[in-house]
């Protein structure tokens, strides 16, 4: 028997914060729970989304149709051998624990992704990533119920389609929802801070030999001094993604902008850092109506209470609008809506 509750609150379910009622809403703890609710909804013929850590999305107000919450836990080792351990993760973990889970153990490779929000069955969706990884450096495989044969399929990386905040499962409209994710991890460390913020943080340690745990700590530290905790001030991270332009654009933005933030990336082009962008703009520390931009990052939009969903995409309006006006750089917002326009996965 299913317990499906009607009229649920989302409030708790979305880091931003925001009221939203879902018309009916499941927690699914078990793959045979999933199965159940499958076909439970080819039966009535329902609209239906799925709905994970909720640390990635702009909410609507009314979630029409059943909002299927993802909750399948367990950390299981696969397969392993002298180099390499292989751990198949539940879709309803939370990634932060996993991390520091592998972390304890010892095996490298997503300490660098620590202390993101969110769960592990969404991190593929927009492969998550910081301070010079991304999770589809880790993927192996992913087990994901597929609405249109109507089964359940095993996808390897790369038939997930990644990029930069990017994967298939955005592109699909839902076809996927994911139940189970498997990394391949180092026994032995190859440590990595190249990136800056980090490597300063490392450099100021005294130590010759720098561990996993190390590592995770400089993270924790930086990300710390950066970006709020949700638990504390209601956000989503960064809200847009760091823009392209070409070689060329950069080259004649450096002319009127001698300090402008970017990194060279493939197809000649340039990946520019958005916060800058925004923080030349003079937004940083900026609010009205409950929503504002976090005072020591730029890239990230904060709701202070008693704001909606609007309040918050006409700031963005406002944002994109000064950015372009100045940089003729168009940002895009990087969370996702919810529900999508179709069926989707959060
Ligand atoms: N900067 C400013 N002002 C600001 C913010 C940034 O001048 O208000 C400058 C910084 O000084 C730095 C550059 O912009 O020179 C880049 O800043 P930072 O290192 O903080 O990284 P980011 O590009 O702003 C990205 C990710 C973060 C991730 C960090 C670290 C995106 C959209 N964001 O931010 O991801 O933690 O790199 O790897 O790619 C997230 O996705 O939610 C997220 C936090």
């Amino acid at each position: 028997m299913l317990n499906i509750e009607q009229d649920k609150s989302l409030v708790n379910f979305n880091t931003f914060g925001f009221d939203a009622i879902a018309q009916s809403y499941l927690a699914v703890t078990s793959k045979a729970e999933l199965t159940q609710a499958m076909a439970y909804i080819a039966q009535q013929g329902l609209a239906y989304q799925v709905l994970s850590g909720g640390s990635n999305l702009l909410i609507s107000k009314y979630v029409a149709g059943l909002t299927l919450h993802m909750q399948i836990k367990g950390v299981s080792v696969v397969d392993e051998n002298d180099e390499h351990v292989f751990v198949e993760v539940g879709a309803g973990e939370n990634w932060h624990e996993f991390v520091e889970f592998c972390v304890s153990k010892e095996w490298q490779g997503i300490e660098n992704l620590a202390l993101i929000p969110g769960l592990v069955g969404a991190s593929p969706v927009q492969n998550i990533g910081a301070y010079g990884v991304e999770i589809k450096d880790v993927l192996v495989s992913l087990k994901a119920y597929d609405f249109e044969q109507s089964r359940y399929v095993e996808l390897v990386n790369q038939q997930c389609g990644f990029g930069y905040r990017d994967s298939l499962f955005k592109h699909t409209q839902g076809r996927y929802l994911i139940t189970a994710v498997t990394f391949k991890l180092n026994k032995q460390p190859t440590i990595n801070v190249k990136y800056k913020a980090l490597q300063d943080y490392i450099d100021k340690t005294v130590k010759k030999e720098i561990s996993i745990q190390d590592v995770f700590d400089a993270v924790c530290a930086v990300r710390a001094s950066k970006l709020p905790d949700p638990s504390v001030i209601a956000n989503a991270g960064s809200f847009f993604k760091n823009p392209c332009v070409t070689q060329q654009q950069f080259d004649q933005l450096l002319l009127e902008e001698p300090n402008i933030v970017g990194y060279s990336v493939a197809n000649n082009e340039v990946k520019l850092a958005a916060g800058w962008l925004i923080d030349q703009c003079g937004w940083k520390g900026f609010s009205e109506k409950g929503v504002g931009v976090y005072e020591k990052q730029a890239l990230v939009l904060i709701h202070t209470g008693g704001a909606t969903i609007d309040d918050l995409l006409d700031l963005a309006r406002k944002i994109q609008q000064s950015v372009f006006d100045r940089f003729a750089v168009q940002l895009e917002i990087e969370p996702q809506p919810f529900p999508l326009l179709a069926n989707s996965q959060i």
